[in-house]
């Protein structure tokens, strides 16, 4: 059965399309809304056609499943380009969200009706493309070009309200209303002798017209938003040529451009990611309707740089927190650290300061253990140490309600280790947050042996209430991202010893996309984390380095020499200490190119991801993408570090890793799995 049904009502003719989840507009909608119009037209009784949608939104979108494969005509463009030259009006009836393909239809509508809390917007370029469907040439000759490459290029919606104002859409209805203000609008049009045809329309690019540095000045604006990326440079392109050539030739290169794009690797990267992060939240063996624990307070252990910032979250999302430190002035630190975060996002604009008093209101700080005996929820973010967490653990068993959730933070300590302290294994988890826990979207829940469906569930769903992007990991040391993490330390050390600098080393990695190396991360993350300054030995570059007050961004030198503003220098004084190393290590140094310093660490940490893989720590390759992708700043448009595999082609990671060879390392071993699926010629993600 068709997604798109018509009705006759008077005059008017309605098109509703009916296509959950999100009416994307698959081939059945396109082929439907090109017959409705059609028919919609040759009914002499017919004055004016609505467009509507069922369901939760308007169309959300083209079909992005359809993308690689072949074009089932009607195309797009084509459907858009008939409903513009329909000779009866057609009008747009918006809610939920109108987005890409969807508002590529809206605005070949003649009109647009939409409800306050319709969102509105082409986000194609965040999927690595460029609106396809005549957008980029429709939005500038609508709203103007400079507000529709704003639009156009972040790929950020606007509200209705501001699409209003901007004159995107032509009347807001009431939230329960559309339809009756839709029709109200078609009556009052339907004997106008002409209406407005989005692509004829002149009246708005004429600004741009008359400025042609706009585009240059808007590509040095957002260079660093942009960099790297094709699509953006395309975006402006196509807006650019709205402005200066002729529609039918502007829809042209349009085209062009798209074909381009949605062939190239950068967007079957960034296609993977929208589904890798949706992928995430099913878990392999629960069903999706799992019952969920009601979580209405949490509690956090320790106010230090993890606590504050996972409080956040819960404080922003309006759910109550109480907060226990051991000390006093602990406790004030971090309260005062976590306003202060507050008040700069406000002074951003994130926040109004009524929100801030708001989120702050709802912390309850205390020093007191047994004010965890109400949370539904609670956190552990004390010091990384196995003897203090089992305490605490077998502490908290005591307190905590029957029914309530103990979640460690741990960054790589064993879950079931943990939950063995207490006569609830079942209610313990791993809650892994990445710093700085406020900002960054990724969450690794950490499935204990005995975590039950109910509280794996719950921690999933907690996590998208507080706008994280949730992965399970199995319990092994450093879980997902960490495991891998050590892997590629571990041959940044090595390196360095082999005669590669830090900022060679650092640099392979920025130039790749990444936003720091592992010694600008160390640097920031503050060298002394560990060190214990009674029992330090010379015995390493960092004990080293620590010894000689070079402990990182904190005290302005660490690997680098920092700027007032930040900015890292190499230094002279590093390179003697590394060299000092060196020398006794036996080896002798050696130059490096930059594809071989990639190669050396990103090899190894996909054949750890493929070790994850084989052991079922992570359910699938894409987790262990959205791990890397929203846990360490992974550039989107490779995919995450097993898509790049298979980009690049899983044999070729093989035989790099074989060649590298005893330079890996004494105890290194290539994973089965990688070795199978390179030999077999697949790929990690399907
Ligand atoms: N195509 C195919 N499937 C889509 C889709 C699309 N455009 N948009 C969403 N889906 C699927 C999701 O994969 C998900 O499937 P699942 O349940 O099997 O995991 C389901 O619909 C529900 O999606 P969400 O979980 O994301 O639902 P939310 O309610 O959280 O969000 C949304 C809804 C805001 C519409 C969000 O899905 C979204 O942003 N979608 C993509 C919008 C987009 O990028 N549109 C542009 C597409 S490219 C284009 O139009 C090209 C044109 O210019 C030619
Ligand atoms: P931190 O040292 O900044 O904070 C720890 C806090 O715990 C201190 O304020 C301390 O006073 C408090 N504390 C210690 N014992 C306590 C007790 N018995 N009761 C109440 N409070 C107590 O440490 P950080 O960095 O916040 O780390 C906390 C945990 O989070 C560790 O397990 C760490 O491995 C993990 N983690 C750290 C990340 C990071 O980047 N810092 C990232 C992800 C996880």
């Amino acid at each position: 059965m068709s997604p798109i049904s018509t009705r006759k009502d008077g005059k008017l003719f309605w098109i509703i399309s009916d296509n959950p989840p999100v009416n994307a507009l698959g081939h059945a909608v396109r082929a439907g809304l090109a017959e409705a119009i059609a028919k919609g037209n040759a009914d002499g009784g017919v004055q004016a056609i609505i467009i509507a949608c069922d369901g939760r939104t308007f169309f959300a979108g083209a079909d992005i499943t359809e993308f690689g494969k072949p074009l089932q005509a009607p195309g797009l463009p084509e459907v858009c380009d008939a409903i513009e030259s329909s000779s009866k009006p057609v009008i747009a009836a918006i809610h939920g969200t109108a987005l890409g393909g969807g508002l590529e239809v809206a605005l070949a509508c003649h009109y647009r009706v939409a409800v306050p809390s319709a969102k509105l917007g082409l986000p194609e370029v965040k999927l690595g493309l460029l609106p396809g469907a005549g957008g980029t040439q429709r939005l500038p000759r609508v709203i103007g070009a400079e507000a529709a490459l704003g639009m156009i290029v972040s790929g950020n919606p606007v509200g209705a309200k501001a699409a209003h104002a901007a004159g995107l859409v032509d009347k807001l209805a009431e939230e329960d209303g559309l339809r009756d203000a839709a029709a109200a609008l078609a009556k009052e049009v339907m004997d106008r002798d002409t209406h407005p045809v989005t692509s004829r329309r002149g009246d708005k690019i004429r600004a741009a017209k008359e400025d042609p540095g706009l585009f240059d000045r808007f590509r040095k604006d957002n260079a660093r938003m942009i960099l790297g990326l094709d699509a953006p440079e395309a975006c402006i392109a196509a807006v650019e040529a709205a402005v200066n050539v002729p529609f039918e030739k502007g829809t042209a290169l349009e085209r062009e451009l798209f074909m381009k794009l949605v062939t190239g690797d950068q967007s079957k990267a960034m296609r993977h990611v929208f589904f890798a992060e949706r992928m995430a939240q099913k878990i392999d063996g629960l069903p999706k309707d799992t019952a969920t624990y009601r979580i209405e307070r949490v509690g956090i252990l320790g106010a230090g740089t993890m606590g504050g910032g996972i409080a956040m979250n819960f404080l922003t999302a309006g759910i109550p927190v109480t907060m226990v430190e051991r000390e006093q002035a602990a406790l004030d630190r971090g309260v005062s650290i976590m306003r202060k975060n507050y008040e700069r996002s406000a002074a951003k604009g994130k926040f109004k300061p009524e929100q801030v008093e708001a989120a702050m209101g709802r912390l309850s700080p205390t020093l007191d253990f047994e004010a965890l005996g109400d949370c539904d929820l609670i956190i552990e973010a004390v010091f990384e140490n196995m003897d203090l967490k089992k305490d605490i653990f077998s502490r908290l068993d005591q307190v905590a309600k029957p029914g309530a959730i103990l979640a460690s933070n741990t960054s790589y300590l064993d879950i079931d280790e943990i939950a063995a302290q207490t006569r609830r294994p079942d209610h313990v988890l791993g809650m892994h947050f990445f710093s700085p826990a406020n900002v960054m979207k990724l969450l690794e829940v950490v499935r204990g042996r005995e975590t039950t469906p109910a509280v794996l569930a719950t921690a999933m769903a907690v996590g998208k209430k507080i706008g994280k992007v949730a992965v399970v990991s199995g319990v092994c040391h450093g879980f997902i991202g960490n495991r891998m993490l050590a892997a590629r330390q571990e041959q940044a050390n090595a390196l360095l010893l082999e005669g590669a600098t830090p900022w060679q080393i650092d640099d392979a990695l920025t130039s790749f996309g990444m936003p720091m190396g592992p010694f600008q991360m160390a640097d920031l993350a503050g060298l002394d984390i560990g060190w214990n300054p009674e029992t330090t030995s010379s015995s390493t570059v960092r004990e080293v380095l620590c010894e000689q007050g070079r402990r990182g961004q904190k005290t302005g030198k660490g690997f680098y020499d920092y700027g007032e503003d930040r900015s890292r220098t190499p230094s002279k004084e590093v390179e003697a200490i590394i060299a000092d190393f060196a020398r006794k290590s036996g080896k002798p140094p050696r130059d490096f190119t930059e594809g071989e310093i990639r190669e050396r660490l990103i090899y190894p940490m996909i054949n750890e991801g493929a070790k994850i893989l084989e052991e079922g720590i992570a359910q699938r390759a894409s987790d262990i993408d959205i791990v890397w992708l929203y846990g360490y700043g992974w550039p989107a448009w490779t995919g995450g570090p097993m898509f790049w595999a298979d980009t690049i082609g899983v044999g070729r990671v093989l035989s790099g890793l074989e060649r590298h060879g005893r330079a890996l390392g004494e105890d290194f071993t290539i994973s089965d799995r990688l070795k199978t699926i390179a030999e077999d010629g697949r790929r990690f993600n399907g």
